[in-house]
């Protein structure tokens, strides 16, 4: 199966790496790759030495007609690209958050509709193993009625990004659509959409939103959340979440060596075992993440969709449009409690 990868910067690199542990073992060959700065064109290329190259993506899409293309462009990128590969019949695995607009989610929602593809979106969260076993506690009852959850998504500011395009709201959302859109989603889809939430927030100097906070009620289960791009570029990257149910505490960081424990109410202590069926850390990709296993396990979810003609079910397009649009509300939220402090 022919892929074309678009942007090979941060998450291009982390979709390479993936693409090419996957290729040892399902039909996948990348055979185009795009990124307007060569050095990370040529880096790219070295695990696929006889894909065609571009400068930009929409030249990609012009001459090429893989089955599917990944695209890892900056934000503000990812609707134009998304919707000329639809409209080519290419399917598309785009990275979160999909687009950044009301009137973008319209338009690749309309290209969707008049183009037979599959579209699926990055919302990873969906596919790390100790966020699936809450889910699985959830969904189960395992541990009786879930009253609350905390979620926490900390990094030190963002300093990689080409043209520094996460520091500009118009090309990134802010911290609300690019990091909190993680947690945001993942909320969504355990708990369905929100009654309420209510917003606060801080800002850079620079007035762009850093920092948010968001309480949810679902039903009478309420959630809080923090989501952070910290005014230092040397805070580490932690996520973490801390889920109250009646018979046990489960509790996650991704900074701990046992980084999930369940706590129950008899005072016993489980770590649960989980299976990563890819157990593989690499730095190169120059960004806060080293764990292949979850960007593994959903680009190999998406192939096997396409190659079995299965729907995207974990993370389809529609799904990415509602956590846009949810974290679209909680931007404009956030914007107003700063400006009226
Ligand atoms: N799922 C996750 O965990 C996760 C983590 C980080 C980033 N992301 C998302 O991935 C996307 C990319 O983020 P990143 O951190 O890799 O950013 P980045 O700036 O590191 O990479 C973007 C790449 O796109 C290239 N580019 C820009 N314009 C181009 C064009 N017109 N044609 C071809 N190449 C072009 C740049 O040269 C750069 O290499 C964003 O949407 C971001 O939100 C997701």
């Amino acid at each position: 199966m022919e892929v074309g990868l678009i942007g090979c910067g941060g998450m291009g690199t982390t979709h390479n790496l993936s693409l090419k542990a996957l290729s040892s073992r399902m039909d996948v060959d990348v055979t185009s790759l795009a990124d307007c700065r060569p050095e990370f064109l040529h880096k790219a290329v070295k695990q696929w030495p006889k894909a065609r190259l571009y400068k930009t993506g929409m030249d990609l899409l012009k001459h090429e007609s893989p089955s599917s293309v990944h695209i890892c462009l900056p934000s503000y990128l990812h609707t134009k690209h998304a919707v000329a590969a639809m409209d080519k019949g290419i399917n598309v695995l785009v990275e979160k958050p999909v687009c950044l607009t009301e009137k973008e989610t319209e338009e690749i929602l309309e290209a969707k509709k008049r183009n037979h593809v599959q579209v699926m979106v990055g919302q990873v969260v969906r596919f790390f193993s100790e966020y699936r076993y809450l889910k699985e506690c959830y969904d189960t009852g395992k541990y009786g009625k879930l009253k609350s959850l905390t979620m926490q998504r900390i990094s030190g500011d963002t300093d990689w990004g080409y043209e520094d395009w996460f520091h500009q709201e118009e090309k990134s959302g802010s911290v609300v659509l690019d990091l909190h859109v993680h947690d945001l989603d993942f909320l969504r889809y355990m708990l369905g959409e929100p009654n309420s939430f209510d917003v606060r927030a801080t800002a850079f100097s620079s007035g762009l939103v850093n920092q948010i906070f968001t309480t949810y009620e679902f039903g009478d289960t309420f959630a809080v959340t923090e989501g952070i791009w910290d005014t230092s570029t040397a805070v580490p990257f932690e996520a973490s979440f801390h889920a109250c149910f009646d018979d046990a505490s489960i509790v996650f960081n991704s900074q701990n060596e046992n980084c999930l424990a369940v706590y129950k109410k008899d005072g016993t202590i489980e770590y649960p075992k989980l299976t990563r069926e890819y157990d593989v850390k690499d730095d190169s990709s120059g960004i806060n993440i080293s764990n292949l296993g979850p960007y593994y396990t959903e680009i190999k979810y998406f192939i096997q969709c396409l190659q079995s003609g299965k729907e995207i079910e974990i993370a389809p397009l529609e799904e990415g449009i509602k956590s846009v649009r949810q974290g679209i509300k909680e931007l404009k939220k956030a914007k107003d409690y700063i400006s009226n402090r």
